[in-house]
């Protein structure tokens, strides 16, 4: 009798009646945020200095025609159009679209299954296979340029040549009779608080399922936060805020922080960007300045303006920027943003797999439920060595980064399937469409790495897989023991030894301090898996 009720009550949990009523409750009972451990950013300190630009106004600045017919799954209320561009009688499938040619400034979106080569996989768990873990890295939304871009020094060159008087602008720059500087710097515009607030709703409603296993506090971002936990999000997890400090070891924070020689990588990513912008661009300024007298297009100024009409637009809500430029002129952006990431942040850098360490060391002692041991990276040993603030058994994970250290930890984590085409030659009249390293897909505005851990029937032990804007990456090139798998799995053992070799390989110390290559010509440029050239 005792073992038949026993039996039932099990029955009772397993499956529950067809029509019954069942509910989750989250935070657990007597959850509390512990303050102290997690304290508020106006306790924190070191804040990040922020300026806010003038408001938009869409709906009296766009053109009627570039309001949208069907509503778009992504981007701002108006869409950017090329030169050239007319209204479609019928609206037409897989055109170009300049919002998906910004680079970096291109805001997140579902890519095509095929894009890392996995062309049969989907992002939604297989059938054999029961979720435990989620460990997601995502990219702040849109926000305006970081203090002291190249746009507000363009904006200030044109008012130096207006005020000797000579400035005059006709035809297609007419525009910039009246153009002033209307964007902030650094910090979010309302589109980019949208996409961290939708990302926060979608992963609620893709693994909000795993909550059930949370028994103790967790850490995750506010914005996506306040999507994914909703209404007094702040009560309901714990975050840490990463200091962004020279000096300060924060995981996320490596270049500025504790890599000095990261800014030689960007300097040599630089030169790249200047090789090919100056070589794809010259012609783009020579047709404009025929609009223009009293100040000189380089070809320099044309990658500032195609930023223009990215920033505007995600800020602004409307640029006239936009229809200055071709489809040609919006895929040579694309490829110069490409170039200096690849060199800047990606598998061309010497400091990069460096910088992208860090996150490795946590992601290895989170998927191994084992703490950090040795702290020789950009990781901080205050904050991993304990278990409040660096918990190592929870089924949900989130941190926030930058477009550049994600890019680092793409290139740490060894993922070649996202580097097949090799080095990105700079020397070259146009883009290449072949490749496969698009800052616009690997580092978009909010972009979204995930790492699922599951269970699957027919397979021995715990698996894992990548996905990358909703395209899961093949890992067979990545990892020993791994093989082509139509969902992108690999045993788990296999790509923790593979991670643990990898992070032993990496000497953040002597790529980050030590006599790296000095590059002076891009041809020295290459593919180096983010390591010191040698
Ligand atoms: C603009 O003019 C001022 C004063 O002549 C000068 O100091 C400044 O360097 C100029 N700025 C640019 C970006 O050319
Ligand atoms: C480690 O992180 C804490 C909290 O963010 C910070 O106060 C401390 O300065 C950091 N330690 C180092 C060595 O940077
Ligand atoms: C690009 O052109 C500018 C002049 O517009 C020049 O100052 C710069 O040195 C050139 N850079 C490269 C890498 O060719
Ligand atoms: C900060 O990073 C350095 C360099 O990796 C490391 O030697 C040091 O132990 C770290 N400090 C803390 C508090 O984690
Ligand atoms: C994680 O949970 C397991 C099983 O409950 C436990 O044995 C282990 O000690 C925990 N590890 C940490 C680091 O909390
Ligand atoms: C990283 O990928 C490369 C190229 O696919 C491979 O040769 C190498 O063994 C991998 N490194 C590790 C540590 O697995
Ligand atoms: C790199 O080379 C350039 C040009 O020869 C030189 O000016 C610069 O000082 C060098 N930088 C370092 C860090 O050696």
């Amino acid at each position: 009798m005792l073992v038949l009720s026993w039996l039932t009550h099990i029955l009772a949990v397993t499956a529950a009646p067809v029509g019954s009523t069942t509910a989750d409750v989250f935070p657990p009972p007597n959850t509390e945020v512990d303050t102290g451990l997690f304290p508020h950013r106006t306790v924190v300190g070191f804040p990040h200095v922020t300026r806010t630009g003038a408001q938009p106004g869409a709906f009296f600045t766009a053109p009627a025609d570039q309001f949208p017919r069907a509503q778009q799954p992504f981007g701002p209320v108006v869409l950017p159009r090329p030169k050239g561009w007319k209204p479609p009688k019928k609206p037409k499938k897989g055109k170009f679209d300049p919002i998906t040619s910004w680079g970096y400034l291109t805001p997140r979106h579902s890519l095509d299954p095929c894009t890392w080569g996995a062309c049969d996989a989907s992002p939604i768990v297989p059938e054999q296979c029961t979720l435990s873990a989620v460990h997601i890295l995502m990219r702040h939304g849109a926000r305006y340029p970081t203090a002291g871009d190249a746009a507000e020094h363009f904006a200030t060159r044109l008012l130096n040549a207006s005020k000797t008087g000579d400035l005059k602008a006709t035809g297609d720059l007419a525009f910039l009779n009246e153009w002033t500087y209307k964007l902030g710097s650094d910090i979010l515009v309302p589109f980019g608080r949208l996409q961290c607030m939708e990302l926060g709703v979608r992963s609620r409603l893709a693994y909000g399922q795993l909550l059930n296993d949370f028994t103790e506090k967790g850490t995750l971002p506010v914005a996506f936060g306040q999507g994914f936990f909703g209404r007094d999000s702040d009560k309901q997890f714990g975050m840490t805020i990463a200091i962004e400090n020279k000096g300060t070891n924060a995981t996320v924070y490596p270049g500025g922080g504790t890599c000095p020689n990261s800014e030689r990588d960007v300097v040599a990513s630089k030169l790249g960007m200047a090789e090919f912008v100056n070589r794809t661009m010259a012609g783009t300024a020579e047709r404009l300045q025929a609009h223009l007298k009293g100040y000189t297009i380089t070809p320099a100024d044309v990658q500032i303006m195609l930023s223009l009409c990215a920033y505007e637009t995600l800020s602004l809500g409307y640029s006239a920027f936009c229809p200055l430029f071709t489809e040609e002129d919006f895929r040579n952006m694309a490829y110069a943003y490409d170039i200096m990431f690849y060199y800047g942040n990606g598998f061309g850098g010497q400091t990069t797999a460096a910088q992208g360490k860090g996150w490795v060391q946590e992601f290895l002692a989170r998927l191994t439920h084992t703490p950090i041991e040795v702290y020789d990276s950009s990781t901080n040993s205050t904050l991993d060595g304990n278990p409040e603030t660096f918990p190592l058994n929870q089924s949900i994970y989130a941190d926030a980064s930058h477009d550049s250290y994600i890019m680092s930890t793409m290139v740490a984590l060894n993922l070649t399937a996202l580097n097949t085409f090799g080095r990105l030659p700079t020397d070259i009249g146009g883009s290449l469409e072949e490749r496969v390293y698009y800052s616009s897909k690997i580092v978009p505005f909010n972009t979204n790495f995930v790492a699922q851990v599951m269970r699957c029937d027919g397979r021995e032990g715990e698996q894992i897989r990548f996905i990358l804007n909703d395209a899961v990456i093949p890992l067979q090139d990545s990892y020993t023991g791994c093989e082509e798998d139509k969902d992108g799995l690999c045993g788990l053992k296999h790509v923790v030894a593979a991670l643990q070799t990898r992070v032993a390989e990496i000497d953040y110390f002597k790529a980050c301090n030590g006599p790296i290559f000095n590059i002076t010509e891009t041809s020295q440029l290459r593919d180096s898996n983010g390591m010191p050239y040698v």
